[in-house]
């Protein structure tokens, strides 16, 4: 699905626009995974792992999210180039079909910046707009402070925990915590 395009400014005064993604967003996009990749622990994929992502690649995956009724994707751009994005997914089966996943990141430039809550209302604005969606889900890993306050102050609590999600590179495991928000309707 294909959203309406935003603008709003930053905290240090830039100007930002969220929209769907489109072709001119490739390049950054790439630069975007493997940059934010590099900056934390707190994502699942290490930068040398973004090899795997080719720009037909990310062009065919902007054309589904677009042309998918299931499935939005959010990219914020500043002065011309991807800093970010967020995604919603509608589970489809007829079980789960009441339930919404997201995923956000953006490089570190630009954390703090309020993107994050800007994104999270578009995202939680969506699901409530669709006909049938109870509850949005996400995980954080363990020590995301930033992540779990912004979750927090949007309305997510936590659920559950996912003992030894995340493995790093030098042996430390992390719990993964999942999160639910329930739409009021
Ligand atoms: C987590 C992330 C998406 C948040 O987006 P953001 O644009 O930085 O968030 P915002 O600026 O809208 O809000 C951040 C909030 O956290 C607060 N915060 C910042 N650092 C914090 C910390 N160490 N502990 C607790 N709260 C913190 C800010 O004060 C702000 O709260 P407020 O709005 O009540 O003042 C972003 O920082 C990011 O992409 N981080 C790296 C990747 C990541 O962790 N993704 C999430 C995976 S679950």
């Amino acid at each position: 699905m294909r959203i309406e395009d935003v603008r709003f400014e930053l905290k240090d005064g830039r100007k930002a626009l969220l929209r769907s993604p489109q072709e001119e967003d490739i390049e950054s996009t790439l630069e975007y995974l493997k940059v934010s990749a590099g900056e934390t622990d707190y994502l699942l994929r290490y930068p040398e792992e973004c090899g795997k992502y080719t720009a037909e690649g990310e062009k065919k995956l902007f054309e589904q999210k677009n042309a998918s009724p299931d499935e939005v994707m959010i990219m914020c751009i500043v002065d011309g180039k991807v800093v970010g994005n967020c995604d919603i997914s509608f589970f489809k089966g007829m079980k789960t079909k009441h339930r919404a996943s997201i995923g956000i990141a953006l490089i570190r430039e630009f954390w703090n910046q309020g993107i994050g809550t800007k994104m999270l209302e578009e995202i939680i604005r969506i699901a409530e707009s669709r006909e049938g969606i109870m509850q949005i889900e996400l995980e954080f890993v363990e020590g995301n402070a930033r992540a779990r306050h912004l979750y927090e102050k949007m309305g997510f609590r936590i659920t559950g925990i996912h003992p030894n999600a995340i493995r790093l590179k030098d042996g430390t495991l992390l719990n993964n915590y999942t999160m639910i928000k329930e739409l009021r309707r």
